[in-house]
């Protein structure tokens, strides 16, 4: 009784207290939009807006389904709503990416959670904007470009066939999506940074994933502060690699022969130390931006990958024609010659398959902008310091650009698409950096399992959940076998 006294009495004072804070609150947006006309759409309740059933959307990996779609039906592809405080604007379409997304810089720039700033590093690309943001982008770019796959697809394929028979050989069960997690995450180290993994190295970055999209709460026991301190365990060590690597290339300079990659090297940490010795990069940047390109990769390319495997079970015709592919590709080679950067680019089928998959089931749902100038878009204002939210889906299931959206058809990827229309690896200058190195995993790894084994999935119809990027909640288990008609 005394307790429940005490709860309303306190109750009553709390909302005496906010009231005059609410008025305010929607005094503020009322002058808002009768100086513009905002969008439609609900904003829902105050500050949390309509944050819950957005979550709850994405946890069941149905946030465009359950969230995004109904709202469109209701108000149009480009609609208002409250999300974790703040006002948002979530737009739809071929037009509204390529508004939205090429106009990075001048009308928006990208917005991250401080969590994930913090972790991530305030000097990573995503941070960057105008020349300095062009510069990274294009270092990592051009490392992973057609002319450096010729060095990097004969590293990989030896990477994932080491994998294979590190992982593969002699069993009946692997858990595919957890072996493709730990396989990118040395694809990323060894391949593009040079760096050899040490036991336990893919366990402290994971603590550091888990705290990304958390509270920026940094109090002993909660999942940020956990993921702070990976991030300082992997900061040290990325310190030592990095002065290791600026001492190698001055000695080199002084003997008048550095500067550049040696054939079959590891791509990037050269590229970021050589920039960092010519002052065009921090230490920092470049630590962050080696950590950044782990986050980049992992979940995306180990979805992409678990999803692609998933059609082609639920699709045999489609496999048996990428398995023809790459029988041929086997049958041509003579004396355990492996494939390279010529047989990559005339995987053709293959990658229509995993195009197709991406369309599907983007491991991206879409992201967050910020209005730094007062936006005017389809009659609408979207005012400064708004978000907003571009979504893959909202051109991946549009029948105007997709028709039958639900129905995995491979082929239609035999047709140029117009521009912003397929968006699995964003638009405009924040455009995927690593989209090429995740086609050459992916080709890469079908190849060697195609060829190798025979293999089913244990859940069929195995849920995916999202967290914030989706998974399947079983990491997706197969049932493998060697092939049992030899190919070589
Ligand atoms: C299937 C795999 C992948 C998918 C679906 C994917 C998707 C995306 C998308 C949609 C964006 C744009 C985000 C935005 O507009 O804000 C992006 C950016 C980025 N991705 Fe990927 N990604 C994949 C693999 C990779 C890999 C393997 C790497 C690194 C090696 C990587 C590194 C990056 C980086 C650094 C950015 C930021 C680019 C910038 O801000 O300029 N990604 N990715």
């Amino acid at each position: 009784m005394e307790i429940n006294h005490y709860i309303s009495s306190w109750l009553f004072t709390l909302i005496l207290a906010l009231a005059p804070l609410f008025l305010l609150l929607k005094l503020k947006q009322k002058c808002v939009s009768t100086k513009h006309k905002l969008p439609p759409g609900q904003m829902g309740i105050p500050w949390l807006g309509e944050t819950m059933d957005f979550y709850r959307a994405q946890q069941a990996n149905r946030l465009f389904e359950d969230f995004v779609q109904p709202r469109m039906g209701r108000h149009g592809k480009i609609f208002k709503t409250r999300l974790m405080g703040s006002p948002t604007v979530i737009v739809s379409g071929a037009e509204a990416n390529r508004f939205f997304l090429s106009s990075e810089f001048k009308l928006v720039i990208s917005s991250w959670p401080s969590s994930s700033v913090q972790l991530m590093g305030k000097n990573s690309i995503m941070q960057k904007h105008g020349e300095q943001h062009r510069h990274i982008h294009g270092l990592v770019a051009s490392s992973l470009g057609s002319a450096s796959a010729g060095s990097l697809v004969p590293k990989l394929s030896k990477l994932v066939q080491r994998h294979l028979d590190a992982h593969w050989s002699g069993q009946e069960r692997i858990n595919l999506y957890h072996f493709t997690k730990n396989l990118t995450f040395h694809v990323v180290f060894e391949c593009l940074l040079g760096i050899d993994v040490e036991p336990g190295m893919p366990e402290i970055f994971e603590r550091i994933l888990e705290g990304v999209f958390m509270p920026a709460v940094n109090v002993p026991g909660t999942k940020f502060s956990r993921a702070m301190r990976a991030r300082k365990e992997i900061e040290s060590l990325f310190v030592r690699v990095v002065r290791k690597k600026k001492e190698e290339l001055e000695r080199e300079n002084s003997v008048g022969g550095g500067g550049g990659n040696k054939e079959g090297e590891a791509v990037l940490l050269p590229r970021y130390v050589a920039a960092m010795l010519r002052g065009e990069m921090s230490e920092e940047e470049v630590i962050d931006n080696m950590v950044l390109m782990v986050f980049g990769a992992q979940d995306t390319t180990s979805f992409a990958i678990a999803m692609t495997f998933r059609m082609l079970a639920q699709h045999p015709h489609c496999y048996q024609l990428l398995l023809k592919e790459h029988m041929d590709f086997k049958s041509r080679k003579r004396g355990g010659e492996d494939i390279n950067g010529e047989d990559i680019k005339k995987m053709s089928y293959t990658w229509k398959v995993a195009r197709e998959t991406l369309r599907l089931f983007p491991p991206i749902f879409g992201s967050f902008r910020e209005a730094i100038v007062d936006i005017d878009y389809e009659g609408f204002t979207i005012p400064k310091g708004w978000k907003v939210l571009w979504t893959t889906y909202g051109t991946h299931l549009d029948p105007e650009h997709f028709p039958d959206p639900t129905r995995f058809d491979p082929d239609r990827f035999d047709e140029a698409m117009p521009p912003y229309m397929y968006m699995p690896f964003g638009g405009g200058p924040r455009v995927c950096a690593g989209s090429q190195l995740a086609r050459m995993n992916i080709l890469v790894l079908l190849h060697h399992v195609a060829t190798r084994y025979d293999w089913s999935l244990i859940h069929p119809n195995e849920p995916v959940t999202s967290n914030p990027l989706p998974y399947p909640v079983h990491g997706m288990p197969i049932r493998i076998s060697p092939k049992r008609r030899s190919i070589d």
